[in-house]
């Protein structure tokens, strides 16, 4: 059995898998179009099912479109040490959000089967479904049910926006698994993905220790107005609802910026109802993401939001409604899987700094339900969510290297408490 400190993945092998699945739903720009539960998602599923077979692990399957890729460890009754992210992308997304953290655990898990290295526990590699939460809101809804936040037969039933429920998405594409989703209980759950924003880069740091991930809060808001001719309808006469919604997206700017530098709030997704260029909008849909890591700051911007809707709607003649559809709470990750992390980048010579995630991720709602930490890289320029999205062969191989070896310290860890 060799030592683990001389077990290093292999950087090109990486490399050469992240090229390879970029281009399932690959775009012109270099980026992935891979939607959550489409025919794409598919096959990106069936290749990382076949390598991890390859490899000789068994997968499965749960009823929310989970996978897990299972290697034996020496105390196979234990439950697994689980690494991993996800595999699918945002309309415009690039090569590395999520599927890093998957493709990484896969070299990882591989870089364990040839040094013929046992562990104590079995380790698995996970893909968590629909992550994103482009399609089917909200974000990180698997690892959500996994974690008892959310039914799975409310999940089930979410729709995209052209009506098709998310288990008739499951089922179409042959992931809907036998397991219970949760009913597979875990040790630890370590995640790397790119930084997606810019605070690595600029202090040039190789590795980021996530200490936690800020509050999430989003809302789908419908404004409501009066279908009218553009030529005929005097300016004093119209109830037009596409005003009523720029008025609040400046808001919804001014609220968060109201809380810098920590707060965000952005209206991502608008439809206009007729969106006819000679209709007055009748009616507008819009969402809205705001994320802060205090919650008493998320309840100031909720509460200022919704202060403004009546506000800006009463002005205009409109009516409006806004449910808040999704709220996920700030998260500390677990001391000894942190403490995994920070000695795994010590011990592998990487600069590192502590970091609170910006954007949301599947090991927050983990951490619920099994110790959970994650490991960042940096990327170019902190540009994510965007076809251009770029972390280099060399930060990549840094950040799956840190995430093997925290893997290790902590099945040492599992395996000294026996
Ligand atoms: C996921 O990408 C999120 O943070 O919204
Ligand atoms: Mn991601
Ligand atoms: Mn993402």
């Amino acid at each position: 059995m060799s030592n683990m400190r001389n077990l290093t993945i292999n950087a090109e092998r990486l490399w050469d898998e992240l090229m390879e699945t970029g281009a399932i739903g690959g775009t012109p720009k270099g980026g992935i179009c891979r939607l959550t539960l489409t025919d794409l998602d598919r096959e990106v599923r069936d290749w990382f099912k076949q390598r991890a077979e390859a490899l000789g692990c068994t997968v499965t399957v749960d009823d929310m479109g989970v996978m897990f890729a299972r290697r034996p460890g020496q105390r196979d009754d234990l439950p697994p040490i689980a690494m991993g992210s996800h595999l699918d992308t945002q309309p415009t997304g690039g090569k590395f959000d999520g599927v890093l953290g998957v493709l990484a655990a896969l070299e990882a898990l591989r870089t364990l089967v040839e040094a013929g290295y046992e562990t104590y526990a079995p380790i698995e590699v996970v893909n968590w479904t629909n992550e994103e939460g482009s399609r089917f809101a909200p974000a990180l809804i698997a690892s959500g049910v996994f974690a008892g936040v959310f039914e799975r037969d409310w999940a089930w039933t979410q729709k995209d926006r052209a009506g098709m429920a998310f288990g008739a998405a499951l089922d179409t594409i042959g992931y809907l698994g036998a397991e219970r989703c949760g009913a597979h209980p875990l040790s630890a759950f370590f995640e790397l993905h790119i930084e997606q924003g810019p605070l690595l880069e600029a202090e040039s740091r190789e590795v980021g220790i996530v200490t936690g991930v800020q509050g999430v809060r989003w809302f789908e808001v419908t404004v409501r107005g009066q279908e009218a001719h553009t030529g005929a309808t005097p300016m004093n006469l119209r109830k037009n609802a596409l005003l009523g919604a720029a008025r609040l997206i400046e808001r919804i700017d001014a609220i968060a910026l109201a809380h810098a530098p920590l707060a965000v709030g952005t209206v991502g997704l608008v439809e206009v109802r007729p969106n006819s260029r000679n209709v007055v909008p009748g009616e507008v849909f819009f969402t809205i993401d705001f994320r802060h890591p205090d919650t008493d700051v998320l309840d100031a911007m909720e509460q200022a939001f919704g202060k403004a809707l009546p506000e800006i709607c009463d002005q205009l003649g409109l009516t409006a409604s806004a449910d808040k559809i999704w709220e996920n709470p700030p998260v500390q990750f677990d001391p000894d899987c942190v403490a995994a992390v920070r000695k795994a980048a010590t011990a592998s010579g990487f600069s590192h700094r502590d970091i609170v995630s910006g954007a949301a991720h599947d090991a927050a709602y983990v951490s619920r339900v099994a110790p959970s930490a994650m490991v960042f890289v940096p990327c170019l320029g902190g540009i994510s969510h965007n076809e251009a999205e770029f972390s280099s062969k060399e930060q990549c191989a840094a950040g799956a290297q840190v995430l093997l070896q925290a893997v290790l310290d902590y099945d040492r860890l599992l395996a000294e408490r026996g």
